[in-house]
């Protein structure tokens, strides 16, 4: 049907000021409500309740230095409350209502500036900047993800709501109950990303050798022709502990190196160490047992 140029005119008018009031738009964006249990790409959407987002932060020690990321950021909460303690968040979320409301969240909420989000795929996406991140997927989706956070730096925390990460144990478990409000998925687990110190290591006074699995630590101390074995050997990011015989030794872990002081008795002394590849023999000066 060809409409006449004085009837085409008007339309074209009304059609324009339709579109400015965004009568052709689906529905308005702030009308979006997520259902709890609805389909997500890998997982669902079920809320954390926000007892549990903050006792996850309160457990990772999250400041103003930090750079959270929420790996499947829901409507935002995590990231939210993240920035309202000052840190940088990112929250990464497939489903793009989800992002666009946690938008308008972190705006309503007066953190637009340190709560971030994005759209994405979180199996895709570069999380490696985090210092801690934020997870409330599923222990498959963690298993996953592990290899992943296993390279992180070493002291980076990492949090999941309710799902473990199979054989590496977390650092910290905490259960909230209903007196804590939180009614569903209240447990945390904390996990620090370890140094990696599994290998040789050259002292003055002898050699250790090291075996590592996750944040455990065990292996023997060779000095004077003696072997010894390594006692409740234990990383925290790039601290670490073990004890010889009766000398319980402390230190930081910084590359191919490390250093610190052990204690034998009431006396307390310096050591430090370095990796090696092959086996070395050191002479063995300095009792350390
Ligand atoms: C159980 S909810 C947790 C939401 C939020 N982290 C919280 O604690 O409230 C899981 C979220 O992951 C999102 N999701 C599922 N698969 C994803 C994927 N492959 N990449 C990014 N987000 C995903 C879902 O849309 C959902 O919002």
């Amino acid at each position: 049907m060809i409409l006449s140029r004085f009837v085409r005119l008007p339309v074209f008018i009304l059609c324009l000021s339709m579109i400015a009031a965004g009568v052709f738009a689906q529905a308005p964006a702030s009308k979006y409500e997520p259902k709890v249990g609805q389909e997500g790409k890998d997982v669902k959407w079920v809320p954390i309740s926000s007892a549990l987002a903050e006792k996850m932060l309160d457990m990772a020690k999250v400041t103003q230095q930090d750079y959270v990321i929420d790996l499947g950021s829901g409507d935002g909460r995590t990231v939210i409350a993240a920035a309202k303690r000052g840190a940088r968040a990112l929250g990464i979320e497939y489903n793009p209502d989800l992002v666009a409301l946690s938008k308008r969240n972190a705006a309503g909420q007066g953190v637009a500036d340190k709560a971030q989000f994005v759209q994405g795929d979180l199996f895709e996406s570069d999380f490696s900047q985090a210092t801690v991140i934020t997870l409330f997927l599923g222990e498959e989706i963690n298993l996953r993800l592990r290899p992943r956070i296993l390279v992180l730096k070493p002291g980076t925390r990492v949090m999941s709501n309710h799902f473990t990460m199979g054989n590496w144990a977390a650092d910290e478990t905490i259960t909230l109950g209903k007196s804590d409000e939180c009614d569903y998925y209240c447990t945390a687990y904390l996990w620090i990303v370890p140094a990696k110190v599994e290998g040789t290591w050259r002292f003055p006074q002898g050699e250790l050798r090291l075996e590592q699995s996750f944040q455990v630590i065990s292996g023997i101390f060779k000095s004077g022709g003696s072997t010894f074995p390594v006692m409740n050997g234990k990383l925290s990011g790039d601290l670490i502990h073990f004890r010889v015989g009766k000398a319980h030794y402390s230190g930081r872990v910084s590359g191919h190196t490390m250093q610190g002081t052990f204690e034998s008795g009431r006396s307390t002394t310096e050591w430090s160490a370095i990796r090696v590849d092959k086996v070395l023999q050191a002479p063995s000066k300095t009792p350390i047992l």
